[in-house]
């Protein structure tokens, strides 16, 4: 079976990653896209070969089984339109920004009978499996420790060598800023409407954008969702994140380490993992975002000393997507990236901010 495909949103990601993933994948259709801009959405349909459409055009389309949604912003709404509409749906983080919306969601998944996946592409990937592998023979776990060095988005995505978006046409305003009320509504479900403008943006930015990922990490990992007790905040400087100093406790007794650091001028995004056990540790260097292939490499030390096992050629993102169409076609899904796995990380994120107050 062939699953026909409507791209919505055709920012950076989609441009970095899906749009050539699904292009690209054996079983995978890129059937439309759509994008409020006209022009870009034109644009990309003819170097995809793909029906260039409007939103409501997308969701309405015969010939589209499934939508990913890559919309700004928060997507539970776009993908309860598509479910209603008969759509598979894949969105991307953060799903949503209060446990209302994404509750909303799940409640129309289950009546469809159709799969809702969040692109926590990083359960996916193979070095999760290869960490499972490695951490029975290591001992008990006691501490696991995530740093994150998040640069600006420049760099990043240099090799795409695209243009940043233009602005949008005059017509999608009043869509765009009615979603913007949304937010600031669903903002204060989740951290109150009396929480400062910084801490805010902190939940907003940092912690629903970027940590979310780690969040959905753990969880792949095997180690659940953190009860953090300590936050730190440090290094503010005007309008920039602060560094994010989390402790918590993990499934299991483990302590949990969060340190994510905001590095604009650094080049490269970095993200390590370290799990240190009784008998030794395993570390993984995570695959950057905005490359299609990149794996994550893998080292392990015990007792035999330490190796590198491979995490095989195949990148996050396309396991993803293999997971998804294995799951429309009726395996069981990856609970991992289940839309549920949403509510605990609102829950553990919202935590951070009652610390941080
Ligand atoms: N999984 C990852 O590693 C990863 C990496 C980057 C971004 N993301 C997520 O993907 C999403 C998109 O990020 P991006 O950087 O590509 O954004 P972007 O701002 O580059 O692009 C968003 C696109 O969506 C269009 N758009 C805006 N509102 C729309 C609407 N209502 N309907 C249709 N199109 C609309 C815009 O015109 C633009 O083309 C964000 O939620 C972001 O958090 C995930």
């Amino acid at each position: 079976m062939t699953l026909r495909w409507g791209v919505l949103g055709l920012g950076t990601i989609s441009r970095a990653i899906h749009l050539p993933l699904i292009a690209r994948s054996p079983g995978h259709d890129l059937a439309a896209v759509a994008d409020l801009d006209p022009d870009r959405c034109a644009e990309l349909a003819a170097a995809y070969g793909a029906r260039a459409l409007t939103p409501e055009e997308l969701f309405a389309a015969g010939d589209v089984d499934a939508v990913l949604v890559a919309t700004p912003g928060r997507h539970a709404a776009h993908a309860v339109t598509a479910l209603e509409a008969g759509k598979h749906v894949l969105a991307e983080k953060p799903f949503a920004l209060s446990a209302e919306e994404v509750g909303a969601a799940i409640t129309v998944a289950r009546r469809t009978g159709l799969h809702l996946q969040v692109g926590y592409m990083k359960v996916h990937d193979r070095s999760v499996d290869v960490v499972g592998a490695a951490l029975p023979e290591l001992g008990a776990v006691r501490l696991v420790q995530i740093s994150v060095r998040h640069p600006v988005d420049a760099p990043q995505v240099e090799h795409l060598r695209t243009a940043p978006p233009a602005p949008l046409p005059t017509a999608a305003v009043p869509l765009v800023a009615a979603d913007d009320a949304a937010e600031e509504r669903a903002l204060d479900a989740s951290v109150g409407a009396d929480t400062s403008p910084a801490l805010r943006r902190l939940f907003r930015s940092v912690l629903c954008g970027s940590v979310v990922h780690e969040l959905s990490l753990l969880r792949g990992l095997g180690f659940g969702t953190p009860e953090f007790d300590h936050v730190d905040l440090l290094a503010w400087e005007g309008g920039a994140p602060p560094t994010v100093f989390a402790t918590g406790r993990l499934d299991g007794g483990a302590r949990f380490v969060l340190d994510w650091a905001w590095t604009p001028d650094r080049p490269d995004y970095t993200e390590t993992v370290r799990i240190t056990t009784t008998a030794g540790e395993v570390v993984v260097d995570v695959a950057p975002p905005y490359r299609l292939d990149a794996t994550s490499q893998v080292t392990v030390t015990g007792p035999d000393g330490t190796h590198h096992p491979p995490a095989g050629a195949d990148g996050a993102f396309q396991r993803q997507l293999e997971a998804f169409a294995a799951a429309v076609s009726g395996s069981a899904p990856h609970p991992g990236s289940a839309p549920e796995g949403a509510l605990h990380d609102l829950a553990a994120l919202q935590r951070i901010v009652e610390l941080a107050r």
